[in-house]
């Protein structure tokens, strides 16, 4: 990209991909750490099963896997080049001894994993998807929750039915009583 722009432009421009590189990496590490410390506030523990929807190259994935006992991390996406970055951030982070499940699923089929789960997260998923597909995920998620689990999502609230109105980006949840 920066091969078309003029020499003397061009060290200025490398300087504000850099600064851009930069914020996007601290803005990362700082809702990676939000989705993580606001699940442990809700009661995560490290021995609880987790499975993250949507869980892309592990945003908040790494500081879940960092936190829970081996094993108890399972990550899913539709699309196989993030669980492959996510993969190669797991290992430059060290936590390969983690073992963490990352697993491409598209349908919301989550019974595949034979597991079932104390806690899911779909962090900045609905966000992105049609209400059809949202209705399928909260069907899907259902039977793989224990008994007393708990799903958080964060969805943008429109006020009104005008889906260019100002969007706050808030978190809610939905339990599953013993
Ligand atoms: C904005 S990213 C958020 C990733 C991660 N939760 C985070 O906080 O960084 C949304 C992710 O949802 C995934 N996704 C979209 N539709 C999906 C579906 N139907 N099933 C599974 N993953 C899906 C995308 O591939 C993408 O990685």
């Amino acid at each position: 990209m920066v091969q078309w722009v003029p020499a003397f432009l061009r060290e200025r421009v490398k300087t504000i991909l850099s600064v851009g590189q930069r914020r996007r990496g601290a803005l990362r590490e700082r809702i990676g750490r939000l989705q993580f410390e606001f699940l442990v506030g809700r009661g995560l523990r490290p021995e609880h099963y987790l499975l993250d929807v949507g869980c892309g190259n592990l945003r908040g994935g790494v500081h879940f896997i960092r936190y829970l006992d081996p094993g108890h991390y399972y990550g899913i996406d539709k699309n196989p080049e993030r669980l492959d970055q996510g993969r190669r951030e797991v290992k430059r982070l060290g936590l390969a001894d983690k073992h963490p499940r990352l697993v491409q699923i598209e349908d919301f089929n989550f019974q595949a994993l034979n597991h079932t789960f104390d806690y899911a997260l779909a962090q900045s998923l609905f966000t992105h998807l049609p209400l059809n597909s949202i209705l399928r995920c909260l069907v899907m998620i259902e039977p793989v929750l224990r008994p007393g689990g708990e799903f958080y999502a964060t969805f943008f609230e429109t006020p009104t039915a005008n889906p260019t109105w100002p969007r706050s980006h808030i978190p809610a949840w939905m339990g599953r009583s013993s």
